[in-house]
C-alpha cells in the first residue's frame, strides 16, 4: 500500500517532468505571426520574417509609407519547417523601397498589427547613424538565461515572462530609436545548451525547440523593426556541447538544421561580410559537426570562404563606402589566454583584413566585453587610434546567456579595456567618414563603460 500510494503521488511529479519544456502557448488563430525579423536584402530590399503554427500557402506582406495606406503587397510562396519544429517560418521581401525611409507593415493574418522600419540608405549616404552589436545573446525563463554556475552575476529574475526582461534584450528595446540595425554575428538562443537543466533531460527535442520559440518571440519586439543582421556561431551549429558522434544529439539538432531551414532563412547570411570561421577553420574543425558544417557553407557558397571574404573585401569602392567592418564569431584577440584565441582563424583572415584596409573587426564567442587598439600580427599598430594601418578589434560577448560571463583573465598589452561584471553589448556610430566612435553599454542601467573615437583618413 505504502508503495503504491507513493508511486501515486510520484505520477504527477513525472508528468511535470515529462511536459517540462517551457513551450508559449499556440495561438487560437494559428495565422498569428510570432518571432517576427526583419533584415536588409541587398540595396532597397527588407526581407520580413515571422513564424506562424500553421503552414502558409502564400505567405504575404502589405506595406507602404502611411500607416493608413498599406498599397503594396509582397507575397511568396516560403512557408516551410523541419522535423521537430512546431512552427513554419514565413519570409516575403519586399524591393523597390526608397532609401533611409520609415515603411510600415503588416503581416497578413487575420490576427496581426502593423508595424514599422526604416529601408536601407543609399551606398555613400554620408549621414551619421549608429548599430547595436550583439553576441552570444541567450533567453530568458527558466531554460534559458540563469546564471547557477555564478550567483554573484545572476539576475534576480523569479519568473520571466517571454517580454523585455533580458537586460540587454530590454536595452535594446529602451534605445530603439538610437540605432538603426543590429549585427549579431553567432549564439542566439544557445538552445543546445538545454541538457543544463536537469528536467530537460526527458525532453529533448521540446526542451531545445522551447528554448528556440521562446528566443525568437522575445527578440521580436527589436528584431521586427530594426534589421536584424545574423549569421551562425557555434551553438547553431548544433549539438556543440553533445558530441555529434556519440550518437546523443536529438534529430532536428544537427548540420544548422535551425538557422537555414527556418529562422533565418530570409538572410542572405553568406552575402554579408562575415567570417564564419566555424565552417572552415574553427579549432572544432575536426568534429562531425564542423565537417557537416562545412558542406553546408560550400553548398550555400560556392567558393570556398577565404575566396568569398576576399572578393567582397576587394568589392568595396572605399571612395563611395569609407568604412570597411567585418563580423565574426570566434575571436583572435582576447584576453583570458590562449583557450579564449582561434589562431587558425588569425592565419586564415587576418592577413585579408590587413590587406584590405578593414577598420573594425568584431567578434563574440568570449562572454565579456573587450577592445583592442589597432592590431596586426599581436603587434600594436604604432599609430594607435590616429590613422592605423591594422584593424581596431572589438570583443562584444556579454550580452547575457545560460553559461554567463567569462572573466577577463590573463591581459595583453594590445588590450584597451575589458569588463565582465555585468551584461553589456557594444555600439558603433558612423559619425563621419573619418570618425568611428565604438560604446560598450552596461546592459541593467544604459550607462556607458568605454567610448573611443578611430581615426582614419581613407585616403586610399
Ligand atoms: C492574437 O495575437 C496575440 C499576440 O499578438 C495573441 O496574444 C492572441 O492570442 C492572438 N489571438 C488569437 C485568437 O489567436
Ligand atoms: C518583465 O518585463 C515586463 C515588461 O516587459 C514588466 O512588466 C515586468 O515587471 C518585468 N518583470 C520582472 C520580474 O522584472
Ligand atoms: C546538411 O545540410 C545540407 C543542406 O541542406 C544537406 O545538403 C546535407 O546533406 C546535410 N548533411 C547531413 C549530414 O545531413
Ligand atoms: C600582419 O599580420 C600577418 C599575420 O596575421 C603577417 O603575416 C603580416 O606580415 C603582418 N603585416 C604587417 C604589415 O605587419
Ligand atoms: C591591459 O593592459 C593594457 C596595457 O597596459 C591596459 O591599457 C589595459 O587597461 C589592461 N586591461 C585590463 C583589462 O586590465
Amino acid at each position: 500500500m505504502a508503495a503504491l500510494f507513493t508511486l501515486i503521488k510520484a505520477i504527477p511529479v513525472l508528468a511535470t517532468c515529462v511536459i517540462a519544456a517551457n513551450y508559449p502557448p499556440i495561438p487560437v488563430d494559428k495565422t498569428t505571426p510570432v518571432q517576427q525579423r526583419i533584415a536588409i536584402s541587398g540595396a532597397n530590399a527588407i526581407s520580413i520574417g515571422w513564424n506562424t503554427y500553421e503552414h502558409l500557402a502564400k505567405p504575404c506582406v502589405q506595406y507602404g509609407s502611411s500607416s493608413a495606406a498599406l498599397t503594396l503587397e509582397a507575397c511568396s510562396s516560403s512557408s516551410v519547417t523541419y522535423a521537430t519544429s512546431r512552427t513554419y517560418s514565413n519570409a516575403v521581401t519586399l524591393p523597390g523601397l526608397a532609401p533611409a525611409t520609415t515603411y510600415y507593415y503588416k503581416i497578413v493574418s487575420t490576427n496581426s498589427s502593423v508595424e514599422h522600419f526604416f529601408s536601407p540608405r543609399t551606398t555613400g549616404d554620408k549621414t551619421a547613424f549608429t548599430m547595436s552589436v550583439v553576441i552570444d545573446l541567450g533567453v530568458y525563463r527558466a531554460d534559458g538565461f540563469t546564471i547557477e554556475m555564478d550567483q554573484t552575476k545572476r539576475d534576480t529574475i523569479p519568473s520571466i515572462e517571454p517580454s523585455l526582461n533580458h537586460t540587454t534584450i530590454g536595452r535594446l528595446a529602451d534605445n530603439i530609436d538610437d540605432y538603426e540595425l543590429v549585427v549579431h554575428p553567432g549564439d542566439f538562443a544557445y538552445a543546445d545548451d538545454w541538457y543544463l537543466k536537469p528536467h530537460n533531460l526527458l525532453d529533448e527535442v521540446d526542451a531545445y525547440e522551447a528554448i528556440l520559440e521562446q528566443f525568437y518571440d522575445q527578440l521580436a519586439p527589436i528584431a521586427g523593426r530594426k534589421a536584424y543582421m545574423a549569421s551562425p556561431g557555434n551553438h547553431e551549429a548544433d549539438c556543440e556541447e553533445i558530441d555529434y558522434t556519440t550518437g546523443l544529439c536529438p534529430t532536428g539538432q544537427k548540420n544548422f538544421t535551425e538557422l537555414h531551414e527556418s529562422i533565418w532563412s530570409n538572410h542572405a547570411y553568406c552575402l554579408l561580410v562575415y567570417v564564419g570561421e566555424y565552417h572552415r577553420y574553427g579549432q572544432r574543425q575536426q568534429s562531425s559537426d564542423a565537417r557537416e558544417a562545412s558542406v553546408l557553407w560550400a553548398l550555400r557558397c560556392p567558393n570556398q570562404q577565404l575566396e568569398f571574404l576576399e572578393a567582397d573585401l576587394a568589392s568595396v569602392d572605399r571612395t563611395v563606402t569609407p568604412w570597411l567592418i567585418v563580423g565574426g564569431h570566434r575571436p583572435w584577440y582576447s584576453t583570458g589566454g590562449s583557450g579564449n584565441i582561434c589562431s587558425s582563424c588569425q592565419d586564415a583572415f587576418e592577413p585579408l583584413l590587413y590587406k584590405y584596409g578593414v577598420d573594425l573587426a568584431v567578434f563574440g564567442h568570449v562572454h565579456n566585453s573587450q577592445r583592442f587598439v589597432p592590431v596586426n600580427d599581436s603587434i600594436a599598430d604604432p599609430a594607435g587610434m590616429n590613422d592605423p594601418q591594422a584593424p581596431m578589434y572589438i570583443v562584444a560577448g556579454g550580452a547575457g546567456n545560460i553559461e554567463g560571463l567569462s572573466s577577463v583573465g590573463s591581459n595583453v598589452s594590445y588590450n584597451a579595456f575589458a569588463y565582465a561584471d555585468d551584461f553589456s553589448y557594444a555600439t558603433v556610430t558612423f559619425k563621419d567618414e573619418n570618425n568611428l566612435q565604438v560604446d560598450f553599454i552596461r546592459s541593467s542601467t544604459g550607462a556607458v563603460l568605454d567610448s573611443s573615437v578611430l581615426y582614419k583618413a581613407h585616403t586610399q
